[in-house]
């Protein structure tokens, strides 16, 4: 009688060093019709009983490993063939396997927006935006600015078609926008992109930003102003810059006044930059005028509020030592690179 245990353990042997193809010729070789295992079983015929049983046995159990050996191998090659396939076919999702061009940034007026943000919602400050496109009533009219007042003069506007609709000269509006929808206190920042018309220079252009700040609620005084604007400009420009405020005008705060920081380049000493005065106007601030909280049916008796709004150009300028603000819109790459 041939070993059966010996051809068993050598099928084995070769399916497991098998490729797809060659599985199917072992499986001929050894279950096939004329395949070695089946002519075994086929001849136990000529064997007594007892070693039928026996062999019939061994010949049965070397033909089912030999069939599960082959469907297992199958599997496994299977799979290999699919992960290799996934690994060659994988998509890198990542930017830079599509684009091969180098990684942008920010642009440096952006920068400046999400700087001056981040430290005034760290004071507990939110934030919220307007439309670029106003209502003569929220540009000046809820501002305490009546139509004919000389105060427009200041603000040289882009009026739309029927001089109803106008493109936003402050941020301003965005004080009464966010207290038509709130009832105080009110504590909240807007940032955005105003126009005037005016010719560009060194120092102005039509389109511009600000941040605009207001807060509203009862018992604020021109002190939380002053706190807040001081606490801002040391978070932003470091703790060793003063600020001055001195007495200004504008309709829709009472009392106004413009916030100067001390020369970031030469520390107060006077330079080119400040025109040797030591000290940088960068923002307009004051108390709510009470007509702007009548304006949009807040008690004007229980309330008050401060509002300034900061130029965020005049920042950026200041904080990185740009000296004409046409840079900012050429989108030079070597200008643009440096930030
Ligand atoms: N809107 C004013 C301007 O553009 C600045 C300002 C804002 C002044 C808030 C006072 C209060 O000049």
């Amino acid at each position: 009688m041939v070993n059966i245990e010996q051809i068993a353990s050598e099928a084995l042997a070769k399916i497991d060093g098998a490729d797809i193809s060659a599985l199917e010729v072992l499986r001929l070789e050894y279950l096939g019709k004329s395949g070695v295992l089946t002519q075994i079983l086929k001849s136990l015929s000529q064997y007594s009983t007892e070693e039928k049983k026996v062999f019939g046995s061994m010949a049965n159990k070397a033909k089912s490993d030999i069939e599960k050996a082959i469907e297992n191998k199958k599997e496994n090659l299977k799979k290999a063939a699919l992960d290799e396939k996934m690994l060659k076919e994988k998509l890198d999702p990542s930017p830079a396997f599509y684009f091969p061009f180098s990684k942008g940034s920010l642009h440096p007026i952006l920068q400046t927006i999400d700087g001056i943000c981040c430290v005034f919602k760290s004071l507990g400050f939110s934030v919220a935006e307007g439309p670029e496109i106003e209502t003569d009533w929220y540009n000046f009219e809820a501002l305490n600015i009546p139509k004919d007042h000389p105060a427009r003069d200041a603000q040289d506007t882009f009026y739309l078609e029927g001089m109803n609709n106008l493109l936003r000269t402050h941020t301003s509006p965005g004080q009464i926008h966010v207290m038509e929808k709130q009832v105080p206190p009110v504590k909240v920042i807007v940032p955005g992109r105003v126009y005037r018309n005016e010719a560009s220079d060194a120092s102005h252009s039509s389109t511009f930003h600000q941040i605009e700040g207001l807060a509203v609620g009862e018992n604020i005084t021109f002190a939380d102003l002053k706190n807040v604007l001081a606490q801002f400009v040391h978070k932003f420009f470091g703790n060793d810059l003063d600020i001055r405020f001195r007495p200004s005008y504008f309709q829709f705060t009472e009392p106004s006044a413009e916030v100067d920081i001390q020369c970031f380049f030469c520390k107060g000493k006077g330079c080119r930059v400040c025109k040797n005065s030591g000290w940088i106007e960068t923002l307009g601030c004051g108390m709510v005028h009470p007509n702007v909280l009548k304006a949009v049916n807040y008690d004007a008796e229980k309330y008050s509020g401060y509002a300034f709004g900061i130029g965020v150009e005049r920042v950026a300028m200041l904080k990185y030592g740009i000296d004409d603000i046409r840079l900012f819109y050429e989108n030079d790459l070597r200008f643009l690179k440096q930030f």
